[in-house]
């Protein structure tokens, strides 16, 4: 079983970037435990960061061909953007959507997801956790789903 996991904005700055909200772990810690877990799933990953709305469109139509499913923390694209939650929605693939902070503790913008309605489900608040949790969940739909 394939899965496409994607990293959306400023998430390349883990560990730097407000580390009181995210954690001192960088992104290459974070991808090594999905790649941990993966192993421990039977599951193969390819992992994609970018800061641009298009590359993320372009992974997720890509992965049409060959994921089974996508396992993505959009970012701040989370609370805007319809061009994400159309290519989501285009591609017909079971979508798990992740948050490491717990969006709903912070400011008002952030408590919308116009992505949520395209996701099987959200998994939010639990720093890497929610990735590894959220990995594990989309490996037990496609066990059902088989
Ligand atoms: C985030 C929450 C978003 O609101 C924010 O813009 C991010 C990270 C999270 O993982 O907690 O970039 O998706």
């Amino acid at each position: 079983m394939n899965v496409l996991v994607l990293h959306g904005p400023n998430l390349n700055l883990l560990g730097k970037r407000e580390p009181g909200i995210y954690g001192s772990g960088t992104l290459a810690d974070l991808n090594r435990m999905l790649e941990e877990t993966a192993r421990e799933l039977n599951l193969e990953l390819k992992i994609f960061q970018s800061n641009s709305e298009g590359a993320l469109i372009d992974y997720i139509q890509q992965a049409a061909e060959w994921a089974d499913g996508i396992l993505i923390n959009p970012g701040a694209y989370t609370h805007y953007s319809y061009a994400l939650r159309d290519a989501l929605a285009g591609v017909g693939l079971p979508v798990i959507e992740v948050h490491l902070s717990n969006v709903h503790k912070r400011e008002e913008f952030r408590h919308h997801s116009v992505i949520a309605p395209v996701a099987v489900g959200q998994i939010i608040g639990f720093g890497f956790d929610s990735y590894l949790l959220g990995l594990r969940a989309l490996k037990g739909l496609l066990d059902k789903w088989q």
